[in-house]
């Protein structure tokens, strides 16, 4: 999907120290392209841009969210999403007699800022608030927004940069992460399919097919529908059922909440959604070529919920919802939660209002976004998936 193309490297609006970046990142690149004989797969190219140490968008220092960032998530439009997952987390805590919550990926640190403000009015603050974030930058930016934003509650979190060793009952958060783990690229046809990685004509980037190894070509054999033509485009993300067990292992009872944009594998895969799912964001704009500003842009790709599902039940988890963003707002209660935001002052009202319609309506993130939760070693109806059930379209 290109909504609004961006300038090469060197374009306008880059400043020294980012064109220095860029420069540094194609290098590492290219090297590396070189060094395997003139071609690497996608999933190698995006793990590369997103996280070599130094240089990838998620290592280095590149702007990322928020205003004067790349783009903008739920926590960063409004206060609501947090007060209604901080709903959520109560209603868990509670049957769990306490615990504790990991978020992973946490931005800027907004969510954990309006969560543990929230929780603290509700009375049930968690134990421990870690956050598991691989950027440097971004762990020090979210120190910054919880000083600035809850000091009096800023010394519950702690930091890890790899899941937490110890086991914890409570819950655990990821919200837009999932989309940033690298996928493969396939190309199919009748005939053969064949993966998509990167090589490089006269110093640029290219897309490069090769015929897909045998795992590849049984997951295209698995993936295909009638009706997908010859040069069907789309990713698969291998990598996600071992990174979603190894992040929610510690978890020894309780709920892991997911919120992403993505769908069930049977819409994902529909014959005319011909060329992927891959989002690049740059400065605000989304496009879809991700050899623009390797560093300096987040590359991402849309969640195959399925394989989530799947994850989970191979993680030994209950598959306790899947909904739309809006119905599970909605179910958290949203307007109530506006109205506690607001107070007294109407104008307040009528700005959360504006939010909730970003977060909540179909054309805006109401849709796009799904929240799936995995229950382990409880059973308990949860209340943000009681007002709209999609377990069976996955
Ligand atoms: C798109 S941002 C979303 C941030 C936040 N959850 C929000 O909604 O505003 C992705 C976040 O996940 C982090 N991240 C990306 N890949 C990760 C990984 N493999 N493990 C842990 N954190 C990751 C990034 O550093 C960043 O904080």
């Amino acid at each position: 999907m290109v909504r609004e193309a961006v300038s090469g490297a060197g374009g306008p609006g880059l400043v020294e120290e980012e064109l220095e970046h860029a420069r540094r990142m194609r290098q590492r690149l290219l090297g590396e392209i070189r060094e395997s004989g003139g071609w690497i797969g996608f999933e190698r190219y995006m793990d590369l841009a997103l996280y070599a140490p130094g240089l990838g968008y998620y290592s280095a220092g590149a702007r990322k969210l928020g205003p004067g960032g790349d783009f903008t998530t739920a926590p960063e439009i409004s206060r609501l999403f947090g007060g209604c997952l901080a709903r959520q987390c109560v209603e868990v805590l509670e049957r769990l007699g306490g615990g504790s919550i990991l978020e992973i990926g946490a931005g800027t640190g907004s969510l954990a800022a309006d969560l543990l403000a929230r929780l603290a009015t509700l009375d049930r603050l968690p134990e421990q608030y870690l956050i598991l974030d691989v950027s440097a930058d971004l762990r020090e930016r979210q120190r910054r927004t919880l000083e600035e934003r809850v000091p009096h509650l800023a010394g519950r979190v702690q930091w890890i940069e790899t899941p937490p060793a110890l086991r914890f009952d409570g819950v655990i958060l990821a919200n837009e992460v999932l989309d940033a783990l690298p996928v493969t690229r396939f190309r199919w046809s009748p005939a053969r399919c064949e993966e998509l990685g990167v090589g490089i004509e006269r110093d640029q980037f290219v897309w490069s097919p090769r015929p897909a190894g045998a795992e590849l070509g049984r997951i295209c054999r698995a993936l295909a529908q009638p009706g997908w033509e010859e040069g069907y485009v789309s990713e698969y993300c291998a990598r996600l059922p071992a990174w979603a067990l190894e992040v929610t292992r510690p978890l020894r009872r309780g709920l892991a909440l997911w919120i992403d944009y993505g769908l069930p594998r049977r819409q994902y895969y529909l014959p005319e959604r011909r060329d992927g799912t891959l989002i690049c964001h740059f400065r605000q704009r989304a496009h879809g070529d991700p050899f623009l500003e390797p560093g300096l842009q987040d590359i991402t790709a849309w969640v195959d919920f399925t394989l989530l599902a799947e994850a989970g039940a191979t993680a030994g988890f209950a598959l306790a919802g899947f909904c739309t963003q809006s119905f599970l707002l909605a179910a958290l209660g949203a307007d109530q939660e506006m109205r506690h935001l607001a107070g007294a002052d109407e104008n307040r009202f009528a700005r959360l209002a504006n939010e909730a319609r970003r977060l909540m309506m179909p054309g805006e993130m109401g849709e796009r976004f799904k929240a799936m939760a995995w229950l382990r070693e409880l059973d308990m109806p949860l209340s943000g998936f009681s007002l709209q059930d999609l377990r069976h379209t996955l």
